[in-house]
């Protein structure tokens, strides 16, 4: 199947999206606990954020990856959290940075912080590129947010949709079918 390139519906361009992970990078390094880092990202939606993230932080830091499986195919959220592979070292006594691409109902990210809470790190703060307020649901608590998420399925610099679009390098909406 090609790729449908949804160029009309950009939403966040990558010039902006550039400046902005510049900033995150600048607050992640004046707020976190002086020390080295052990950012983690949540596979596979963070690989493109994280891998910019990190060029912003001027840290002495590991990169690890949890792969982790919350919608399937799907646009909307199946409720299921599932770790498809583990933490490749462990984070005990660690400064833990956690990179999400997008948080909507929050299940994933509160999920994940559990799991690595039980690790006994030293500290652990959220960053995820964007938030999606979902009405009905408990504000769940971001560290660092690159961008409010608008009300629409969005693609793009890692963010999919079945699979696609992750490689687009600005974010854009996904059209309804
Ligand atoms: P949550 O558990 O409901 O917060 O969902 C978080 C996960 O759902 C993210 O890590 C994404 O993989 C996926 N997700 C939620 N909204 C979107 C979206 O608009 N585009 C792409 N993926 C999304
Ligand atoms: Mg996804």
């Amino acid at each position: 199947m090609a790729q449908r390139t949804p160029t009309t519906n950009e939403l966040i361009s990558a010039a902006t999206i550039a400046r902005r992970v510049v900033e995150l990078g600048q607050e992640i390094d004046g707020r976190l606990p002086p020390g080295p880092l052990s950012v983690v990202g949540v596979l596979r939606g963070a690989f493109i954020f994280m891998a910019d993230l990190v060029r912003a932080i001027p840290r002495t830091m590991t990169c690890d990856f949890l792969g982790v499986r919350s919608y399937g195919d799907a646009t909307v959220s199946s409720g299921v959290v599932e770790i498809t592979s583990d933490l490749s070292a462990p984070i005990a006594g660690r400064h833990v940075l956690l990179v999400e691409d997008i948080v909507d109902t929050g299940l994933t990210l509160r999920y994940l912080l559990d799991l690595l809470a039980a690790r006994g790190p030293a500290s652990i703060h959220t960053c995820a590129l964007m938030s999606k307020p979902t009405p009905g649901q408990p504000a769940m608590k971001i560290d660092f947010v690159g961008f409010e998420a608008p009300d629409a399925f969005v693609v793009g610099y890692g963010l999919d949709a079945a699979q696609l679009y992750r490689n687009l390098p600005y974010i854009a909406a996904l059209e309804p079918e």
